[in-house]
């Protein structure tokens, strides 16, 4: 039998997420400051370590493999990672292997990535506004980014759009991203801003925007219903009547998700985080580097899912009371 990953509230753990590097090519202003430094490239795993981390995990139970940084596809020869990983889904024993990326390189690796067995990949738009794009990623070109999506289509992948809801910079926005997706047949997820990293003095408060809020936007033009399915992931849906569309909400501020939560995410110096808004953290590095067998590797990881917290607390009023997580987003992987 397949031994299982099962946290203190009964919760299967089936899903890793793996950010690969937390280097980036975009600067996004609710992720990054702008003169972000970013760890020494030996404090990383290597594409070995990494395989042999996630093949550990995948032994253990995990069947879902979603890969993230950073920006993944600026880390060197990634695509030899997901080469190695593709003989695991063809195994069966894992059931998807997915990115999370800001497609600027998807022009270049959609084919490859469809090649090494990835079917469904996000990809970060909040504007489709080129100035605007500009100015929230600090240099990013929109063309380089929908010739990105583009290209991923052509390649066979499903693409989902994550927008981060911004106060005052896509608020106007949200009809007109709406209706593009719906025309080009992509899955579309609202995000609200979580309060994480340091900006280097900017606050997040000001960027707040509930998605209570942006629903009731919505409202004002279509009809929504409630889908009751979950997916094993944060979001909520509702379907656009008018469009048939789904459109995704994950509130991390606003509604809890956390007890249906099946993931942990592994940083890429291999920190295993048993959730994305609580600190406490175990670090594989040293211990899988240690040993040349798995044992003392699979017994940290089994400990640390043995304390694996009931849930987040983020909340603004920390924030603003200077107890804001420093840990940013692209460290962890979303
Ligand atoms: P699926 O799980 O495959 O549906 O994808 P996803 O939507 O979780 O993946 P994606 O990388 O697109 O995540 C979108 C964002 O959701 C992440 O960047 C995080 O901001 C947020 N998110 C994902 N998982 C969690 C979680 O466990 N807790 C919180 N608070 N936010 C999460
Ligand atoms: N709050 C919410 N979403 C964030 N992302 C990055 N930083 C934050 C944050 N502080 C989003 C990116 C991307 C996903 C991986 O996480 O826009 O869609
Ligand atoms: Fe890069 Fe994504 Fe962070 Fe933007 S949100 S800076 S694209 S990791």
């Amino acid at each position: 039998t397949t031994p299982r990953l099962i946290d203190p509230f009964a919760r299967e753990i089936n899903y890793l997420r793996v950010s690969v590097t937390d280097r980036c090519d975009f600067r996004c202003v609710y992720c990054m400051a702008e003169n972000m430094t970013f760890l020494p490239k030996k404090e990383l795993l290597t594409l070995e370590e990494l395989d042999r981390m996630c093949s550990t995990f995948i032994g253990l139970g995990v069947n879902k493999l979603r890969i993230t940084g950073g920006e993944p596809l600026v880390r060197r020869d990634i695509m030899s990672f997901f080469r190695a990983m593709s003989r695991h889904l063809e195994s069966g024993a894992l059931h998807e292997l997915t990115l999370t990326t800001n497609g600027s390189q998807l022009e270049r690796f959609a084919d490859d990535l469809f090649a090494a067995g990835v079917r469904r990949i996000n990809v970060s738009l909040d504007t489709l506004d080129a100035d605007k794009f500009a100015r929230v990623t600090r240099w990013g070109k929109l063309e380089q980014v929908l010739r990105g999506i583009e290209a991923a289509r052509k390649a066979g992948l499903r693409v989902k759009i994550n927008t981060v809801a911004l106060k005052g910079f896509n608020e106007d926005e949200v009809f007109e991203l709406t209706q593009w997706c719906a025309a080009n047949d992509m899955d579309l997820t609202f995000i609200e801003v979580m309060p994480m990293g340091d900006l280097g003095g900017e606050d997040r408060v000001g960027q707040y925007w509930s998605l209570e809020d942006l629903r009731k936007h919505l409202a004002t033009k279509y009809s929504l219903t409630q889908l009751s399915e979950r997916t094993g992931g944060p979001a909520r849906y509702e379907r656009l009547d008018e469009t048939d569309q789904k459109i995704g909400f994950i509130t991390p501020l606003t509604h809890n998700f956390c007890e249906s939560c099946n993931r942990v995410r592994m940083t890429c110096t291999g920190e295993l985080f048993m959730c994305l808004g609580q600190e406490d953290s175990a670090s594989l590095r040293d211990i899988m580097r240690s040993s040349a067998s798995d044992a003392p590797l699979i017994a940290a990881i089994e400990a640390a899912i043995a304390r694996k917290p009931k849930g987040h607390d983020f909340d603004y009023s920390r924030q603003v009371e200077g107890g804001k997580m420093t840990r940013h987003m692209s460290h962890t992987g979303g």
